[in-house]
């Protein structure tokens, strides 16, 4: 980093180093397997035509793969073959791609319920529900039905490689990649090595991903990885100062003039309080000494308050149409009694948490440097890019 270089400048050359990302510094097995030449990606299986599942079968079929998507039964797979669809028209509409290649895009797919089409994958990305006993069970099939060389991927957001596939044949080709939703728009992958993980499966992963065009973060396997682990210990704090009575408004105002796009409360009726409720329930799982889980998006389940997805409109805020307003029936159920919290301490306090977990990733070996931390947050969960990034900051402000 040059004394000279400003924060903007900063981000964009970590977005450019990033897709340049080698294996170095990282020590990884050497496969034991008898094959010579790895066979080049080419077909990928996807497992789960939900929210993740269509996003990455639709971005590898765009980049030139032959996709194979299954999913449990024939209309999960039309609603994810309809959500592809309109991917593909939404790019010839933006002028993304002609009207021939997302043509010949969409007929690089098949789909399935049955296991048709995964013996000739030479990689297989499951992005099923996030349950650590269905993932298990999934990965032991398929294990037993692709061939031996064939990567078994996990875009799981927290769920520890070894826990996932716990048992399978040929550990080593087992590796993580996590997408970031939505799949074609953000630039963000993290590559998870886990303990088995081989030099030859993290490397042709990482050419897979790059081949994708997008620029990967390499982390090694533990809850939550980066991104899920650094952010929702973030979105987990700003619940807890809504219980303690400061306004949902008051929450998010500060910390949108910190810089980031939409405030906590926001993002997480974007994600979806579900979702968000269930990740806090993982890291409270894998983190019990430090991880002081908040109970208000479990009460917000309760009222059915789901966030923004899927046709819901409520969650911290009422949604209509493109107005918003903060939801009257949460202040019923959680008073905001405290109006003396000035924005900085709300801002001080939810960074803190944050940098905190952030460097507790550098110390564990996550990921390997602060640059990688800062470029994982730009591009992954929305960190502004006026700051430089989370760890150029901390230093900068002199935070340890
Ligand atoms: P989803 O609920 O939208 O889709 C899951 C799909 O998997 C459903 O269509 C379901 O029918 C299918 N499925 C379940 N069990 C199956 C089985 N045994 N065989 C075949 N298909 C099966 O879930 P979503 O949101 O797409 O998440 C999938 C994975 O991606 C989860 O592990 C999640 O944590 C992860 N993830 C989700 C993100 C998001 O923003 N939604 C972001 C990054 C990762």
């Amino acid at each position: 980093m040059s004394a000279s270089e400003n924060n903007e400048a900063y981000a964009t050359r970590l977005l450019a180093e990033a897709r340049q990302r080698t294996l170095d510094g990282w020590e990884l097995p050497a496969s034991d397997t008898t094959t010579s030449t790895p066979a080049k990606i080419q077909k990928v299986g996807v497992i789960g035509a939900g929210v993740m599942g269509s996003g990455i079968a639709q971005w590898c079929a765009a980049c030139g793969h032959e996709v194979v998507l299954r999913d449990m039964q024939p209309e999960f797979l039309e609603r994810g073959l309809e959500v592809i669809r309109g991917i593909f028209s939404g790019s010839v509409k933006r002028e993304k791609c002609t009207e021939q290649e997302a043509e010949a895009g969409l007929a690089r797919i098949t789909t399935t319920t049955t296991w048709d089409g995964f013996a000739e994958c030479d990689l297989v990305i499951e992005a099923i529900v996030e349950d650590v006993a269905v993932k298990q069970k999934l990965f032991h099939e398929l294990a037993e039905i692709v061939r031996s060389d064939t990567l078994l991927a996990s875009n799981t957001s927290a769920l520890p490689l070894e826990e996932v596939a716990r048992g399978v044949s040929h550990p080593e080709r087992v590796l993580g990649l996590h997408f970031f939703n939505p799949v074609g728009r953000m630039p963000l992958v993290e590559l998870i090595v886990g303990e088995a993980s081989s030099a030859e499966t993290a490397s042709r992963g990482l050419d897979f991903v790059k081949g994708l065009k997008k620029s990967p973060v390499i982390c090694r396997s533990s809850p939550g990885f980066l991104v899920t682990r650094v952010l929702f210990f973030y979105l987990n704090e700003a619940c807890r100062l809504r219980e303690e009575g400061v306004a949902t408004e008051s929450i998010d105002a500060a910390m949108h003039s910190w810089g980031w796009p939409m405030g906590p409360m926001r993002l997480i009726d974007e994600v979806g309080v579900d979702v968000t409720d269930f990740i806090f329930g993982e890291l409270a799982h894998y983190f019990p000494d430090r991880f002081q889980r908040s109970g208000i998006c479990s009460r917000l389940l309760e009222l059915e308050l789901k966030g923004r997805k899927n046709g819901a409109s409520s969650g911290f805020y009422v949604y209509e149409g493109r107005e918003s307003s903060v939801n009257a029936q949460i202040a019923g159920l959680q008073p905001e009694s405290n109006d003396s919290t000035d924005a900085e301490s709300i801002q001080a306090r939810l960074m803190g948490v944050m940098i905190a977990e952030a460097r507790r990733c550098l110390d564990e070996g996550v990921v390997k440097t602060p640059e990688d931390v800062d470029f994982a947050l730009l591009s992954g969960a929305g960190f502004p890019p006026a700051r430089g990034g989370l760890m150029r900051w901390a230093s900068e402000v002199g935070l340890r």
